[in-house]
């Protein structure tokens, strides 16, 4: 978790923090760090490293057979607004070639046979340009189903963060983990855990164990503060590179506030189905919209991020144009 909080100009050898509970210190909350003999000068901000704080580029990449991991895998890119894509075989697996039991069905001889087997896929992810890879997949006579080494081989994350998820019907993840060490060691791994049944807040605190989380916005409103979040994808990281910024936001429709800003921003857009109040999207590539109604849609959006708390948001919204100040 990041705090932020002004810190007076001067020379610092030491900075002390604790934590206070109804104004009252809490018992060995205490830390000091000694000796940083660091000069602070008057009107600059200090912040740790932007890649540690602002929005990551994270794919969620899934293989499913019969849709446990395709679930969890879906909920995962809802949390944290990320891509998803399913890894697919250009040669569908289909329950007659993969009855677990049956030792000549299609998944038994490729995960029994030689190291090299690499089932076909179709390969759409485009530049694969991402700084974490969430990897889902179910286990597979205890390893991890060769068509998701397909994927490994055919995009090359050497030197980017993997975590590796699974569901399974007990086995657990850490021979599939052994392996993908094994093979992929270019990878930067991190553990990776059985998710089985996985969702919503579950998922949340587990990947924040991580240190993948949304990172924090702000809307201001008049004087109204609204907390934000900005999702983890490309669109929202070029829009957070923007922020503090200020927009005149117009009226339409009884649903939504929409400005077309100056810089067009990287676009993956998807048609959500419902929108929901709170979401800030973007629409085609330069227009930032704030919804404050829930109702469904047949057009195409890309994720910036949403509003935590949307419950009062039409009231602070009002009825005509409103400047709305995005703030990190
Ligand atoms: C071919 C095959 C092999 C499997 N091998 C195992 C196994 O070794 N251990 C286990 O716990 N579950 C095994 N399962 C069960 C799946 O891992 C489990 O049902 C998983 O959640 C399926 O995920 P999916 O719905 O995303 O395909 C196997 C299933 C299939 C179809």
């Amino acid at each position: 978790m990041n705090i932020y909080f002004p810190v007076p100009e001067g020379t610092y050898n030491s900075f002390s923090i604790r934590l206070l509970k109804d104004n009252i210190p809490v018992a060995g909350s205490q830390k000091t760090l000694a000796n940083t003999a660091m000069t602070l000068e008057t009107g600059t901000i200090y912040r740790t490293p932007a890649v540690a704080l602002g929005p990551k580029k994270v794919l969620v990449a899934y293989f499913s057979f019969t849709n446990n991991t395709r679930s969890v895998a879906e909920s995962m890119a809802e949390v944290l607004g990320a891509d998803l894509y399913r890894i697919s075989p250009t040669e569908a697996y289909t329950s007659d070639n993969n009855n677990y039991y049956d030792s000549s069905t299609r998944a038994y001889q490729e995960q029994y046979g030689p190291a090299s087997v690499r089932p076909a896929i179709n390969a759409t992810l485009g530049d694969a340009d991402y700084d974490v890879v969430l990897l889902g997949f179910p286990i597979w006579y205890g390893k991890v189903p060769r068509v998701v080494l397909s994927f490994l081989d055919t995009y090359d994350f050497s030197g980017k963060t993997v975590i590796p998820f699974c569901t399974s019907g007990s086995s657990g993840i850490s021979a599939a983990e052994s392996e993908l060490h094994g093979t992929y060691g270019a990878i930067k791994w991190k553990s990776g855990a059985r998710l089985n049944g996985y969702s919503g807040e579950q998922l949340k605190t587990w990947l924040a164990g991580h240190g993948i989380e949304n990172s924090p916005m702000s809307l201001t409103v008049g004087n109204t503060v609204l907390a934000a979040e900005l999702a983890n994808n490309a669109t929202a990281q070029a829009f957070g590179a923007l922020l503090p910024m200020t927009l005149d936001m117009s009226e339409l429709n009884g649903n939504e506030k929409y400005k077309y800003i100056d810089t067009d921003l990287p676009v993956n857009s998807a048609c959500p189905g419902t929108i929901h109040a709170g979401d800030i999207l973007l629409y085609g590539n330069n227009c930032v919209v704030v919804f404050y109604k829930t109702f469904n849609t047949t057009y195409s959006y890309t994720r910036i991020g949403r509003i935590s708390d949307a419950s009062a948001l039409e009231g602070v919204l009002g009825g005509g144009s409103v400047s709305v100040r995005f703030g990190s």
